[in-house]
């Protein structure tokens, strides 16, 4: 059975052979299945906002919506490392209230860590939660809580001015304890140098091979929408299969072929033909 992997393990695999793993997950079910497989990680990611409520962003997703979800994974994946998201709006306002709702996250959820967007411009905040005691996983890049401020979900870091200032927010994040950071939506050229020029583990999605980690959103990789993002890729074709079921549940239900013998409760009542 699978072990479940510390910081200190995460922090340590830095730079070596092997690539440690992350899909997002959302309730109990599919955090059993997780935790059966190889993938040593789960994030309890805002994209819930997406994939769980229908929203069309990350923003409008609460903090007890976070605590609602991550809570119930972490009862479904006893040996996978569970990250769970701050939503916009929970680290925005003052540090005092950043690390109130980090504590709420960490301590209401059970999960190992907490994850949040920014660079440079969160370092203080990220110093703080790591000194009340929670490990931090940093988040660059195309940061989907700012597309608004990105004008859309788009490419981060092209030119050589914006390649360096998200190099200098890789290396504000290390310096202010996060354990390691999630690189999305960068040219692989540029995560490649971040990768190497920083300490801490990159985890990339959208961000080529050379990332020391990988992490992708299950809906995608599942394959349970038609289309998936141009970085995604279809591991399986759960659309195809899901909807084949469904038709053939209600197929077989209007041929009167299911239920049948053996999926029906087939005990005799005697005397059944004297009921009122
Ligand atoms: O919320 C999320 O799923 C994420 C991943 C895209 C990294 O932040």
């Amino acid at each position: 059975m699978k072990k479940k992997i510390t910081v200190p393990e995460i922090r340590a695999s830095k730079g070596g052979d092997k690539v440690i793993t992350m899909v997002t997950c959302y309730d109990y079910t599919n955090a059993k299945l997780v935790d059966e497989s190889n993938v040593e990680m789960i994030l309890v990611g805002d994209s819930l906002g997406m994939t769980m409520l229908g929203y069309k962003g990350t923003v409008g997703v609460t903090l007890d919506d976070m605590i609602y979800h991550a809570s119930h994974v972490v009862k479904g994946a006893p040996n996978t490392f569970v990250i769970g998201d701050m939503p916009f709006g929970t680290y925005n306002v003052s540090i005092e209230d950043a690390v109130k709702n980090a504590n709420k996250l960490f301590m209401e959820s059970g999960c190992d860590c907490i994850k949040l967007e920014g660079g440079s411009d969160v370092a203080p905040v990220i110093k703080a939660i790591v000194k009340a005691g929670i490990p931090v996983c940093a988040h660059i890049g195309l940061t989907p809580q700012s597309a608004a401020m990105m004008g859309g979900f788009k490419v981060q870091g092209k030119s050589l001015e914006a390649a360096q200032e998200l190099l200098d927010s890789a290396r504000a994040v290390e310096e202010a304890g996060a354990f390691m950071v999630v690189l999305e939506g960068i040219p692989k050229m540029l995560a490649d140098v971040i990768t190497q020029k920083i300490n801490i583990p990159t985890m990339g999605i959208g961000a080529g091979a050379g990332c020391d980690m990988q992490v992708l959103v299950a809906q995608d990789m599942l394959g349970m929408n038609e289309w998936v993002p141009k970085f995604a890729k279809k591991f399986a074709d759960l659309h195809k299969i899901i909807i084949d079921a469904y038709n053939e549940f209600a197929k077989e239900s209007n041929e009167r072929t299911f239920p049948d013998e053996a999926t029906q409760y087939n005990a005799k009542i005697e005397g059944i033909e004297n009921l009122k």
